[in-house]
């Protein structure tokens, strides 16, 4: 099997848990700076608690505590297929790869995701180009003070969609809705999302509406690659071995 470099070997995919027939895997991120205090990472811890409870291994990563620089527009990641900055953007987006669900949540910062999540969602350009995410899942939470809380939860799922992931839905509450706590409307909300995650995961759920979006961004990118085969040389083998062009 030819894997162009940057690609999963066969060792590697031998360790993706669906290869291993393993427990299903699902990554929460959460971008506030909070850390115990914030409301967004109970929501997204409360989604992976309903989701272990269904049966599946999950991980939380507080994205504000890691070691994260912006992109800084080099374009390497088009060449190599990973970011050549050495931070711990590889290795989060690596666990992104080896799980089936993703949930993403953030704190409305001036009406968008948080400086610490767009650093990192910034650094998604090659994965974006090459719907990297296709075949797996997501949700995304969103929390405000008073407002903001669907447009940047939309975000979050308008982002889900364009890694090639499908989104199972969203869950988005502001100060008004009281504390988030097992019980209260956010809580009940962010446990029925873990619950949907692990099910659309499991009967590989098709979301028609997503599907013909990630193929219309497919459409799009398709043209791209075959234009700068030149200037995205991993992402053009990446698309050839895909069988997309
Ligand atoms: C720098 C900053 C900017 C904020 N901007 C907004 C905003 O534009 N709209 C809003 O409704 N709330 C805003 N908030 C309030 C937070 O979105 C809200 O308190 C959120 O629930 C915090 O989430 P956390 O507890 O997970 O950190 C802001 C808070 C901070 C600290």
């Amino acid at each position: 099997m030819f894997f162009p470099a940057g690609m999963l070997s066969f060792a590697s995919f031998a360790r993706i848990p669906e290869a291993r027939g393993m427990r299903m895997k699902i990554l929460g991120l959460c971008g506030s700076p909070r850390k115990d205090n914030s409301r967004t990472a109970w929501l997204v811890q409360r989604t992976l608690a309903a989701a272990e409870e269904r049966g599946a291994e999950t991980e939380y990563i507080d994205v504000a505590r890691l070691k994260l620089g912006p992109c800084v527009a080099c374009d390497r990641c088009h060449h190599l297929g990973e970011c050549v900055q050495k931070d711990e953007f590889n290795a989060i987006f690596r666990s992104m790869l080896f799980a089936d669900g993703i949930v993403l949540g953030s704190p409305v910062y001036i009406y968008h995701v948080t400086a610490q999540l767009k650093l990192f969602i910034d650094r998604l350009a090659n994965a974006i180009h090459c719907l990297r995410l296709e075949g797996k899942y997501g949700a995304a939470i969103a929390t405000a003070g008073g407002s903001g809380h669907e447009e940047t939860a939309s975000y979050l799922e308008r982002l889900i969609s364009r890694l090639g992931a499908q989104c199972v839905g969203k869950v988005g509450c502001t100060l008004e809705d009281g504390p988030v706590k097992p019980g209260s409307a956010p809580g009940v909300q962010a446990w029925e999302l873990g619950v949907h995650l692990v099910e659309a995961i499991a009967a590989k759920k098709e979301f028609p509406e997503q599907r013909r979006e990630i193929e219309a961004r497919r459409s799009y990118f398709r043209q791209l690659m075959v234009k700068r085969q030149d200037q995205w040389p991993w992402e053009y083998r990446y698309w050839l071995k895909k069988g997309w062009l």
